[in-house]
Parts: C-alpha cells; structure tokens; sequence
C-alpha cells in the first residue's frame, strides 16, 4: 500500500529519493512522486510505475538535498496525474504525502471552499495540505504547531510528511494508524514507511508511534504527542536487516526467490526454540503469558488473506495438540461484530506486515475487552509487533512479492511451536508424542529442499493450466486450509479465478461446476484422510475434470486417477501443510509467468494494507 520517502542532508535528493520508491514498490502502487525543493519547489508526479516518473524530471533541474516522495495505492479519485502525490497547498508553501485516509474530509473540503479553498485533485491528502495551510495563517503558528493543531482535527488514518518553501531546512512527519520510520544517517535525515528505502545509508531507526509527529531539520529530530503536545524520549534502533535480504539475489522474482528461501527461513523460526530431545519449546512470548495459557478456555486467531489461512491451519493444530478449542476470525469481521470476548481468552494475532489496519484494530479491540494478545508477526518493530502483549517474530526475513509464501510456512511453523507448547503445559500431549513431532519439525527444511527440485516438473505442469479461467482446490484436514491458500496464490497472481474448498463439501454444490474445462487441485499426501480423499478423486474423475494431485511416492491409485502428479515426501499429518503448500506456490508463479503477469506486484493489490 501507499509508501512514504524522504530525506534532508547533503547529498542530492533525487537519486536518494527514487531509490527509495523502487524499494517501496513491492507494497503495491498505481502512482508515484516527488517534491524536490532547491530554492522553489519542483514536482513530479504520475500515474504508474517509478520509471515512468524518472522520465519526467528535467535533467537540468537542480540538485536538491531536500525532498519527499510517495508511491499512491488509490483510495480517494481514481489513479491517475491528478491525484499522485505529492499535493500542494493553494499558497505554493506546503508540500505533502499521505498514507491512510481522511474520514471527515467531506467537513474539512466544504469548510475549505467556504474560505475560498480550490482543489486540483480528487484526494483527501489534498484537503488536508490545505487545511494545515488555513490552521497555519488563522492562529499565526508554527508549521509544527500548525500541523499538530489541524491533526487533532482529522478522524481517519494517516502517515504524513510535509516540506514548507518557507521551510526549507525542515521536514515534519506524523502518523496515526500508518507506519512511518525515521532514519538517522550522518548528518542526514530519512522517513520511509519501512526502513528498506534508506536502508543502503543507515541501519540506525526511530520507530514513529501512533499520536507522534517529529521535526526534523539537520540540528537532529524532536518528537512530541499530537493531542497533548509533550515531549516523547525517542527509543534509537540498531536494524539487523541488510540489503542483500531485500534484493532478488540471481532470482527472476521476488516470488521465487522467497519459495526458494523456505528451507532456510524456517531453519530461522525454529533455531534456538524447539528442543525435542529435552520436550521443550523455549519462546520468551510464550513464557510471557504461560499463565494465561494455562488458564484459556478458548483462544481467537485473527489475521487476514494468508495469515488467516495459517490461522486456521493454527486452529487444528492447537486443538489437536492442547484440546482447547480454537475460532478463527477474519480481523475485519471481528472488529465490526459485537464478538463476545472473555478476560481468560487468548487471542492470537496473525500478519507478515505486523500494519494490517483491520488487524490492529481487531487487537485493540480484544484488548479492550481484557484478553490477552499474542502477535505471530514477521516485521520487527511493525505496528502490530508493538501493540500486542506478547508474541513471536516469524524470522522469515523481508517478504517483498506481494503474493505471500515464506511468511505463511514461517507461521505455520510458530504456531506448530505454540500448539506443542500448549499441549504439554495442558499435559495433553505425551513426551513420546511431543518428541516425535518436535523431531519431524526439524526435518521439514530438508523436505521443502527436495520438493523444490522439482521445480521444472511443477512448471511443464503449470503450462498445462495457463489456458483455463476456472479452478478449484481440494484438501480435507489440514489440509483444507491449503487448498484455500493454494487458491488465493493462484488467483492474486495469475488472475485466474480459483476456489478453495474441503473435498468432502464438493458434492454439496460446487460438483455441478466440474467437466473437461475444470482443473482440480488436489492435495491429498498419505495418511490422515487420505482414502477419503481418492474417493472424492474419483468423483471428479468422473465427470471428467481435469486432475493435478500432490500426494507421496508411489501412490499409484492416486497416479492413475491423475492428469498430472507430483509427488512429495511424507510427513505427520499435522504438518503436512508446511510440504503441500511448496508446489501450490511454485504451480501459481509459472502459470502466472506463462499468462504474462506481474508475479510481484498483482494488479489492485498491496502488499501491507494499511486502511481497512
Ligand atoms: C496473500 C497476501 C495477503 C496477506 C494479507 C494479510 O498472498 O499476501 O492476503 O496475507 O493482506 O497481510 P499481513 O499478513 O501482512 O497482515
């Protein structure tokens, strides 16, 4: 979604700024663009990508060592010129980006026109650039003080930068309900939505908290509170990312670099927390809130998209393992559903992002009614990281494709953890038993490493998909939750349409849909269902749909019902979601690529959504 850049220092702007753009693109974008002010202010802006916006700029323009510059993902009017940013206010001073939305931007344009206010654009960041103006000449304040008075008046989410003409060694950021991360270079100053634009230049960050706003000007950064004005002591952080993470690293795409990185990324969820020979899981999050654990009586899973997906594989996990019973909720449900909330629930907060709008506010809200929060997020120092009581990082390291692949293996693997945590504090789970999967835990990386040598099988079959427009996905048990992710993988990025669904329901409806045109994908490894599972096979068989089956070696009952079959190694059950989901992701990326499309940034999609 939306991205935020900026800098102030010596060095020129604009090759700082554009950098930052192109790292900020993988959150999804229909526009970019840049204030860059030397003296007076130059703007670009456009509609598409960041390289359409370099053609742009004059090249004899000057070398500013001030800008700001943004990425939109439209809310407000349509995408287009008009409406990228940066705005200007109708004095020429004030220059803005804004990530989030302006609720009561119907108020603030009306009482902008009665005094004569004008606007270009159809945006709400429009509005609020020019309500900022009229607060500044109205009480003879501060830009600071002008800013901070006009965001007591705004109800909705923002994270802001502004640079001022007649400021020009000054650039103010606030935010609520949207990150906004400062960098602290030598001498030099940065704002990025995440540290990744300005990471080549300093790994040291200050975290911006929701109600904040900084100025910055080349004396150093100072941070009060936007309701109450005080002072706020800023924490300084020492990122441990490095650059290499977030480049593709040899790979065509993002996509395929993070499939690829599987076996290593849950290597670095259970390194130094799964000891099975001595029956434990060490997770400082877990033992934070062992107590509250101990006396649940229910837990609530919140998360979106994928997360929810790995939620509910969470779901079947944790009551297997602990016998308490579990609910999964889509986050945007819940936070608009009067839910009952006890003081003894756990609840379990699930996002790669950790700024997921509808998630941060699902949190607050179990909050509010008293339960305990756990957050399984994958961004350190993330919104939701923050906001909970406790959690686990996912240790997948920075996702950038939009699709999301490392980061739902990585939770599934969190909440293995949990769910064996949970097991024996509730003595539910026998040593033998907790032993065996602990032990099958850590053979999964080796087994993700030979499903992915069958790379080139998945992608002649993905040849044999790229023409339909329909799909559907089978799975029973655990892996129903995969055959809901497989469809969503293949549908956000190929934009074929693709249905998830439990195979057993398949009688009950979506059968009428089956015949020579439909693909069925069925994920149907040994063990657990099964049998059931070439049953339902063979239902589809007979009506003629077309069959790709992921099962184990071997299966030849399996083999000749199939049009196509790949073949993994086995596992428990229970953790079979964590092999099954490799060749549903390497499948969707080749036929994504075979029908032409962008594999890392999918139309209309964000990779952090950050209004609701
Ligand atoms: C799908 C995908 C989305 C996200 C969802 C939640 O591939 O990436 O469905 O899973 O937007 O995002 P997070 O996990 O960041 O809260």
């Amino acid at each position: 979604m939306c991205g935020i850049v900026g800098y102030l220092g010596n060095k020129e702007a604009y090759p700082i700024l554009i950098n930052g753009l192109k790292r900020l693109e993988y959150r999804g974008y229909d526009s970019s663009g840049i204030a860059l002010f030397n003296g007076d202010m130059e703007i670009y802006k456009c509609k598409g990508k960041v390289e359409r916006l370099e053609s742009l700029k004059n090249k004899d323009s000057s070398s500013a060592s001030l800008g700001i510059g943004h990425t939109r993902w439209a809310t407000h009017g349509p995408p287009n010129d008009k409406n990228a940013h940066p705005h200007v206010s109708n004095n020429g001073d004030l220059v803005i980006v804004h990530n989030g939305i302006i609720e009561n931007v119907e108020s603030l344009r009306t009482l902008l026109i009665e005094k004569n206010y004008s606007f270009k654009s159809d945006t709400d960041t429009e509005v609020l650039v020019n309500f900022i103006e009229y607060v500044q000449k109205e009480e003879k304040v501060s830009l600071e003080e002008a800013v901070r008075l006009s965001l007591n008046q705004v109800i909705g989410a923002y994270a802001i930068s502004i640079i001022s003409k007649s400021h020009p060694d000054v650039m103010i950021a606030a935010r609520l309900g949207s990150p906004l991360v400062l960098g602290l270079g030598n001498k030099e100053f940065f704002i990025g939505s995440d540290a990744t634009p300005f990471l080549d230049h300093t790994k040291k960050v200050i975290y911006l908290e929701d109600g904040e706003l900084a100025r910055i000007s080349k004396q150093g950064i100072s941070i009060r509170t936007i309701d109450s004005d005080k002072p706020v002591d800023a924490i300084i952080h020492q990122l441990q990312m490095d650059l290499e993470s977030i480049e593709k690293g040899g790979f065509e795409h993002f996509m395929l670099k993070e499939i690829y990185e599987q076996p290593t990324s849950i290597q670095n969820t259970i390194r130094g927390r799964l000891f099975p020979e001595k029956n434990e899981i060490k997770m400082a999050g877990l033992e934070m809130i062992s107590s509250n654990l101990k006396v649940a009586n229910r837990i609530i899973i919140l998360g979106c998209g994928t997360s929810w997906h790995a939620g509910l594989v969470g779901e079947y996990l944790i009551e297997e393992f602990s016998r308490v019973p579990v609910e999964v909720e889509y986050a945007s449900e819940f936070r608009y559903r009067n839910p009952v909330i006890n003081s003894n629930d756990v609840v379990i907060a699930i996002s790669q992002s950790g700024e997921t709008a509808d998630t941060l506010a699902a949190i607050k809200l179990a909050k509010e009614s008293g339960a305990c929060v756990f957050g399984i997020c994958n961004v350190v120092g993330s919104s939701i990281a923050r906001e909970t009581d406790a959690g686990a990082f996912t240790h997948a390291g920075p996702e950038i494709g939009v699709a999301s692949t490392k980061a739902f293996t990585a939770q599934v693997t969190v909440l293995a953890m949990m769910a064996l945590y949970m097991g024996k504090i509730k003595n539910k789970l026998t040593k033998t038993k907790f032993r065996e999967i602990a032990l099958e835990i850590n053979k999964i990386p080796e087994k993700i490493e030979s499903i992915l040598k069958l790379d080139s099988a998945i992608k002649t079959i993905s040849k044999s998909l790229k023409g339909f427009n329909n799909s559907l996905f089978l799975g029973r048990g655990f892996n129903f939750p995969v055959a809901l992710e497989g469809a969503l993988k293949l549908k956000e990025i190929s934009y074929i349409h693709a249905e998830g669904y439990p195979a057993a329901e398949m009688k009950h409806g979506p059968i009428a849909l089956i015949d020579k045109k439909m693909p069925i994908i069925v994920i149907a490894p040994l063990g657990g269902l099964y049998e059931k599972l070439v049953s339902n096979i063979q239902e589809v068989k007979a009506r003629k749909g077309k069959i790709i089956s992921i099962t184990g070696f071997g299966q030849s009952e399996v083999k000749s019902l199939s049009d196509a079959v790949i073949e993994i190694p086995d596992t428990l059950d229970c953790l079979s979601p964590m092999l099954t989901t490799i060749p549903l992701q390497l499948l969707s990326y080749h036929v994504a690529v075979e029908r032409g499309c962008n594999v890392d940034q999918p139309r209309n999609l964000a990779k952090s959504v950050t209004v609701e």
